[in-house]
């Protein structure tokens, strides 16, 4: 498969980062911006079945159904279901691990406890055997997510905004179980690249161990509804993850929850 040249994020984190100072200080980091994947089944599954007519806002959440269950560990959010508007965990915490952007005490740098500890035991034990990882994007609030879909929206148009981000409501970050992890290999950026470097493939090898799944897969966005994100990573527990790992499975089908798009 080759490559898709996607316009390269320097300029656009710099801009990004100017943003969020501005607008959502304190708050949350910049999302996800890799190279959009386009073998043959992602690009037949590119629409977004939701996607407004021109001139509308993006479609409001509250069209989606909300989750019985937010502060479960097994949560599943995606473009099927969402988390109350106002869901924050209680129990969000810093691990102690190296963060892309140096140590600040935000919501970015933080997961829920339980998710935290595991992840910062993955990250020790990846570095006693050379894979020096990096946290970029962990936790965010409603308005944060909602903030960095519209950036996307107006950065790159709204076909790959919805590939790569999640309608507010709508995002594993805002679970708290969700970390993007990067590494210097790639520049401490979220890009596709990264599945093909040490860091990126012992991640997809040993996360499992530690209760963490790649969530949005290679050649499942017809299941997961968005692209390749090799540097996505949600905690859903040691037993969860390891099962949907021997099994090649997405996280809608350990759920038994699949809808096409
Ligand atoms: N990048 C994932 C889909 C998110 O925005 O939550
Ligand atoms: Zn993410």
């Amino acid at each position: 498969m080759t490559k898709t040249a996607v316009p390269q994020m320097t300029d656009y984190d710099m801009e990004w980062d100017a943003f969020f100072e501005r607008e959502v200080a304190g708050s949350d980091g910049r999302e996800e911006v890799a190279s959009a994947e386009e073998d043959s089944e992602t690009a037949a599954n590119e629409e977004e079945p939701s996607r407004p007519a021109d001139g509308e806002e993006a479609a409001e959440p509250e069209a989606i159904p909300v989750v019985a269950n937010p502060g479960a560990i097994n949560v599943m959010v995606n473009k099927f279901w969402s988390l109350p508007e106002g869901h924050r965990p209680g129990d969000l915490i810093k691990p102690n691990v190296p963060f892309s952007f140096g140590d600040e005490n935000s919501d970015r740098s933080k997961l829920r406890a339980e998710a935290a500890e595991s992840l910062e035991v993955m990250f020790q034990v990846a570095k006693g055997e050379g894979i020096e990882l990096y946290a970029r994007s962990g936790f965010r609030s409603y308005e944060s997510q909602a903030a960095i879909f519209e950036n996307e929206v107006a950065a790159f148009g709204y076909e790959r905004a919805v590939l790569y981000v999640a309608l507010p409501g709508t995002s594993e970050h805002q679970t708290g179980l969700a970390m993007d992890i990067t590494a210097k290999s790639v520049g401490l950026e979220l890009v596709e690249e990264f599945e093909s470097t040490a860091e990126g493939k012992w991640l997809a090898d040993n996360a499992h161990h530690y209760g963490f799944i790649l969530r949005y897969p290679k050649g499942k966005t017809n299941i997961t509804g968005y692209a390749f994100e090799p540097w996505h990573f949600r905690y859903v527990g040691v037993d969860i993850a390891g099962e949907i790992y021997a099994k090649g499975l997405t996280f809608e089908e350990y759920m038994g929850d699949v809808r096409e798009f």
